[in-house]
């Protein structure tokens, strides 16, 4: 484990932006920096240690984009032979080139329990993508099998909308036989991260995916998988007896620094408390312990600190 002096010696060799022109059009979401370059199809994405809550960017923490690459990476990886992928290299700790492909425009939502908005959803009686949920759930049930609820695919600022299988083939937002194949990989990459995690004591709960198709045309998975950003995680040798005593599951975190800045009095609007490094650190432990929890890997960061210097060196950029 990488201890709390070295974290705190990192306080100020964070990466909080890219401006690379040279790799293509740049597309900076709230944590990554993406840039596209049609030429050679290919798409650089850079994960920095931005913080984002509420929508907002807050702060850097020390290796959280280091993490987030590897996170993603590790699975792509392990489910290469199961699904493809768009990986092509990982030329740096923060770095991923993937194939520039064709975006289909929904998100396969993969659900095993009743929780978040498809809860909400439930709760008010509705159907969720077209699905009803069974009688009688409560709230963090696990549901008799899992179930895919799609949705589209918002664009930026916009929430992302629940669309049913129905809809989406109705509106041609894909063809009858592509959305057969992506069910199939969501259910295979979604079987493969539930046995995964089971064995690190972790329940995956839910998970988005995305899927394109390269130049050469072959369906691939995108963006990233099984990250805390895309997928929910429970820990599962406490989640039944906190189920049946009515109380929430326990978290793999993520909801630490949200509820930090509530507990400051902070619900999203006016100014942000002063992030103080105490809380800069902590979560970097945080993110660190998710990550070996995860992957049961020991996470060894990149000795060279110097991250956008060494971003350039190893992208072998002017
Ligand atoms: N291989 C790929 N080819 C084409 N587009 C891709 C590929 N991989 C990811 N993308 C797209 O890149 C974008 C990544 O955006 P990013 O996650 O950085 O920000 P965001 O999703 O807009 O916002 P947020 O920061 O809230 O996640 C997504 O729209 C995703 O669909
Ligand atoms: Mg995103």
């Amino acid at each position: 484990m990488v201890d709390k002096a070295y974290i705190q010696q990192n306080l100020s060799n964070t990466l909080q932006e890219t401006n690379f022109p040279q790799l293509g059009t740049l597309y900076r979401g709230k944590v990554r920096d993406n840039y596209t370059d049609n030429e050679k199809n290919m798409r650089f994405i850079i994960a920095t240690d931005r913080l984002s809550a509420f929508d907002r960017v807050i702060t850097t923490i020390p290796f959280k984009g280091e993490l987030l690459n590897q996170t993603s990476t590790f699975w792509f990886k392990k489910t290469k032979n199961l699904v493809p992928n768009h990986l092509i290299d990982i030329p740096d700790p923060n770095v991923a080139i993937v194939h520039q492909c064709d975006t289909f425009p929904i998100e396969m939502v993969i659900r095993n329990y009743v929780t978040g908005s498809a809860w909400r959803a439930y709760q008010r009686g509705e159907r969720v993508s077209g699905i009803r949920f069974p009688e009688g759930l409560k709230k963090n049930q696990k549901l008799p099998e899992p179930v895919i609820t799609p949705s589209t695919k918002a664009e930026k600022g916009l929430h992302d909308e629940p669309i049913s299988k129905e809809d989406i083939l109705e509106k041609r937002l894909v063809t009858k036989e592509v959305y057969e194949i992506l069910e199939e990989y969501t259910y295979k990459l979604f079987e493969f991260g539930q046995l995964y995690s089971a064995k690190n004591n972790l329940i995956l709960v839910d998970c988005k995916y995305e899927f394109g198709t390269t130049k050469d045309d072959e369906i691939v998975v995108i963006d990233e998988i099984h990250t805390q950003d895309s997928s929910r995680f429970w820990i599962k040798d406490t989640y039944q007896e906190r189920f049946a005593a009515g109380e929430e599951p326990d978290i793999l975190d993520k909801e630490f620094f949200r509820g930090w800045l509530m507990e400051q009095g902070y619900m999203g609007d006016g100014p942000m408390p002063e992030i103080v490094d105490e809380v800069r650190i902590e979560l970097a432990e945080r993110y660190i312990q998710s990550y070996e929890i995860l992957t049961n890997e020991l996470f060894t960061p990149d000795k060279n600190r110097k991250v956008l210097e060494r971003i350039r060196k190893n992208l072998k950029l002017k």
